[in-house]
């Protein structure tokens, strides 16, 4: 049965990577694609960055493949999230042989809670002097992403990372939750701070597997993860709800190289990959990871891993392998 793969290029190096899952999707499965628009371009053309169709089509459809918007980014990342009711955002970072790498022993899988924490987006501007910003946090967020993870260790335990020792409250209650859940599941967790873990896994990141964090942390810690292992052209993700999911790369439209047909399109089609694998298309879902790995190790490479190549040569190896 042919499924329907919503796509949203976006802005900026979007446009150049999500075509290349799109062929490598294409020849691994049966899909077909519905493409729409959103981001900066669509903005300035008509006011609006998430155009109400783009919305429909994502709540409508199982899986949706998004490249990256600009400035716009909060503006369509946030509710695209939340209308894919979408509780974690999984994201992987593996370093890859053969690739230079700051620590090629890191294999971490970030499970970052997706919808609360301080991108709630309650902010306000009080006074000319003043602006202010409520944290939320909900035992039943907290409780469900912890739910998630207890199931995706498969027997295996996990480190949860929090500031529980300031955010009293709101960390105190994240921590509470994740690790209620995981005693109930007999789940083996340990604890980290997430500003030592931040040292933790510059100098030894073999230490950790998969990390639990809150909204902020996650982001920020992740990304600091993409620098261990080569870079953010690399590190996919997986925005996942009940009934529906979103796949992107983890880094934006890279202005700096936008146009010029270097993107490393890798982040993109290991998000596709995940795509596939949530809509149980697992033996697909490994052919794509195998060829990624065969091209990384021994194939062109794009130049922001020190090699020539432009996003096309990668894409022909990739089809090549497939
Ligand atoms: P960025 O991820 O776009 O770029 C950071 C650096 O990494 C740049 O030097 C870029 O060239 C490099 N890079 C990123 N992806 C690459 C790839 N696939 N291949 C080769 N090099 C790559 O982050 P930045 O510069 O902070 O943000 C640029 C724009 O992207 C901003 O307008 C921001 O709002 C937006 N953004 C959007 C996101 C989203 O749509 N989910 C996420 C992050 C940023
Ligand atoms: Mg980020």
């Amino acid at each position: 049965m042919t499924e329907t793969i919503t796509v949203i290029p976006g802005d900026g190096i979007g446009r150049e990577v999500v075509p290349v899952a799109i062929s490598v999707l294409d020849t691994v499965g049966d899909f077909e694609f519905e493409e729409y628009d959103a981001g900066d371009a669509v903005y300035e053309e008509t006011g609006e960055a998430l155009p109400a169709e783009t919305r429909q089509a994502v709540a409508e459809s199982d899986a949706t493949l998004f490249g990256a918007a600009g400035e716009t980014a909060a503006d369509v990342i946030l509710p695209l999230r939340s209308t894919v009711e979408s509780f974690v955002n999984v994201r992987p970072a593996r370093a890859y042989p053969g690739v230079d790498a700051l620590r090629p022993e890191t294999d971490i899988v970030f499970l970052r809670e997706n919808t609360e924490g301080v991108y709630a987006g309650h902010e306000d501007r009080l006074s000319e002097d003043l602006s202010t910003l409520t944290r939320v946090v909900t035992d039943s967020a907290s409780r469900r992403l912890a739910e998630f993870a207890c199931e995706y260790v498969e027997g295996e335990g996990f480190t949860v990372a929090h500031k529980a020792n300031v955010m009293r409250e709101t960390d105190g209650r994240f921590r509470e939750a994740v690790l209620d859940v995981a005693e109930e599941r007999g789940v083996p967790t340990e604890e980290v701070l997430m500003d030592a873990f931040a040292t933790q896994v510059c100098l030894d990141p073999a230490q950790y597997d998969v990390v639990v964090c809150p909204n902020l942390a996650g982001d920020v810690l992740s990304d600091l993860a993409a620098g261990l292992v080569g870079g953010l052209g690399l590190l996919p993700s997986a925005n996942i709800g009940e009934e529906r999911a979103l796949f992107e790369p983890v880094h934006g439209t890279a202005p700096d190289i936008a146009g010029e047909g270097v993107a490393n399109p890798v982040a993109t089609v290991s998000s596709a990959a995940m795509c596939c694998e949530f809509l149980g298309h697992d033996e697909a879902a490994e052919r794509v990871r195998q060829a990624v790995l065969e091209v990384l190790a021994d194939g062109p490479r794009t130049p922001d891993l020190g090699g020539e190549a432009t996003t096309e040569d990668v894409e022909r190896a990739l089809l090549d392998r497939l």
